[in-house]
């Protein structure tokens, strides 16, 4: 366990600035980099105030190539409970509930998943090959062009409930290569004096957090201490 703790908090002792962080519309923000040329490591960024919190109980990406059009139809989406920290595989064939990869016929390809609670920022993370080899995941290229989906929502019996459509929004994305994981020191001068993002739902998220961040409690391998 230990061992496991050191390797969580080395990922997030200051390095040097690194790591890419693109906001997203719908208020939270996605970090990456590439372990080696066949990896990648995502972050997702939420306010810690959000975390669990009405319309934020879940949050959901979904990679689509870059000609898509604005639907979940064919979207590689990932699912986090915001308390639990619990990421799921997913894919959707329409816009309708994303059935688990598991359930597809396919693999769960996410590897290493974690969250990181530290005082303006709950981190989730979670590391997949480029190529899955799996027909529910997208295959993704360094520095390849992408349309994201985002949504969130609530938790009903124990699953991710329908989101309200003002609840969603899309993103263009490239993921460029980037060789160095997130720091701290990315995090909080990414995050320094004030941002703002408006997402669909009309809501503004505004965002001072100039103070240093901490790494503070949890970190979720499947236990927690
Ligand atoms: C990995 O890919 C990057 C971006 O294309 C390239 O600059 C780098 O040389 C590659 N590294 C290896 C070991 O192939
Ligand atoms: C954020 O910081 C700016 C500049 O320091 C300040 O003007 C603003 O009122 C702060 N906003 C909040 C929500 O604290
Ligand atoms: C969002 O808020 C702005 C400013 O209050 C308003 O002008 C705009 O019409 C609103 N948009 C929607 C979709 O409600």
């Amino acid at each position: 366990m230990l061992f496991l703790v050191y390797l969580a908090l080395q990922s997030f002792i200051p390095l040097g600035l690194s790591a890419i962080i693109q906001s997203l519309s719908i208020g939270t923000q996605l970090a990456w980099y590439f372990p080696d040329n066949s990896t990648i490591t995502f972050y997702y960024l939420l306010p810690t105030e959000y975390v669990g919190t009405s319309n934020w109980e879940w949050i959901g990406i979904g990679f689509l190539p870059s000609s898509s059009s604005y639907a979940m139809t064919g979207a590689d989406i990932i699912t986090i409970e915001t308390s639990s920290g619990q990421t799921d595989d997913r894919f959707a064939s329409d816009n309708g509930y994303p059935s688990l990869d598991t359930s597809n016929g396919g693999k769960n390809s996410l590897q290493e998943t974690q969250q990181l609670i530290m005082d303006t920022y709950t981190v989730y993370s979670w590391t997949r090959q480029l190529n899955t080899e799996d027909n529910d995941d997208l295959s993704l290229q360094i520095n390849g062009q992408y349309l994201t989906i985002s949504a969130k929502g609530n938790i009903a019996g124990g699953d991710i409930a329908q989101h309200s459509s003002s609840g969603t929004s899309s993103d263009s994305i490239v993921l460029a290569y980037d060789a160095s994981p997130l720091t701290q020191a990315t995090v909080s001068q990414n995050t320094n004096g004030e941002s703002q993002s408006t997402n669909t739902n009309n809501d503004t998220t505004t965002e001072n957090s100039s103070s240093s961040i901490y790494i503070s409690v949890a970190f979720s391998l499947g236990f927690i201490f």
